[in-house]
């Protein structure tokens, strides 16, 4: 898939209404600072389009970024970000939930977990929402440059049994900062896209 043209076209809230998209959307999920915004600059080449920061907690909307106004990537909220209150937590998790349910077009969530770490709860719980709503199971292993290569299957197969993945789950692998992984990425959207 070649990206002609990407933009933000719509940032939702805690009590925003959610939008009403014809296009279909693919959102990337995951714990904070997991490299969600980084994922989408990296897949549109663009260097600050979705906010990042080294703190987590950067992304506090939903923003739905309009790609070649094919379809739209979703960025949202990370969860599992200690330093916010529980009231704050929990409107995120809502806000979260409430975008996975009511969409009508969502066709893919990506589910993006680091690779140096062990999955946690609320990643098992993500990839069990996934599979439990009937969406094929996608996982993104972030941040492949901060282990070695040969370390990378190892690394896999511990989230892969961490999470107690189903067969057919595909594990990808990706760094915002090499870039390793984007063609196969942009690669599997498009075939999302076109089923
Ligand atoms: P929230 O919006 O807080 O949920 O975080 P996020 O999942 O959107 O993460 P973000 O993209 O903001 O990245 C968090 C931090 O990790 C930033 O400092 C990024 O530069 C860094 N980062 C993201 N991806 C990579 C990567 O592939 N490699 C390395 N080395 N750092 C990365
Ligand atoms: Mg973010």
């Amino acid at each position: 898939m070649i990206i002609k043209n990407v933009e933000l076209e719509t940032v939702c809230g805690i009590t925003s209404k959610l939008p009403d998209n014809q296009l279909c959307e693919i959102a990337f999920a995951g714990k904070s600072n997991v490299g969600k915004s980084s994922l989408i600059n990296g897949l549109v080449n663009r260097k600050a389009l979705a906010r990042t920061s080294s703190q987590p907690g950067k992304t506090q909307t939903i923003n739905f970024y309009n790609v070649n106004k094919e379809l739209y990537f979703v960025d949202l909220p990370g969860y599992g970000y200690a330093n916010v209150s529980l009231k704050v937590k929990e409107q995120w998790g809502k806000m979260i939930e409430r975008y996975l349910h009511e969409s009508q077009v969502l066709k893919a969530v990506f589910l993006l977990i680091d690779i140096r770490h062990e999955p946690s709860a609320n990643d098992v719980n993500m990839y069990q929402w996934i599979l439990a709503n009937g969406y094929e199971p996608i996982i993104i292993a972030t941040k492949a440059d901060k282990i070695k290569r040969s370390q990378l299957q190892k690394h896999i197969k511990m989230i892969k049994t961490e999470l107690n993945v189903v067969p057919g789950t595909k594990v990808l692998t990706f760094s915002a900062l090499t870039k390793q992984g984007k063609d196969e990425i942009l690669d599997l959207i498009e075939e999302i896209v076109e089923e």
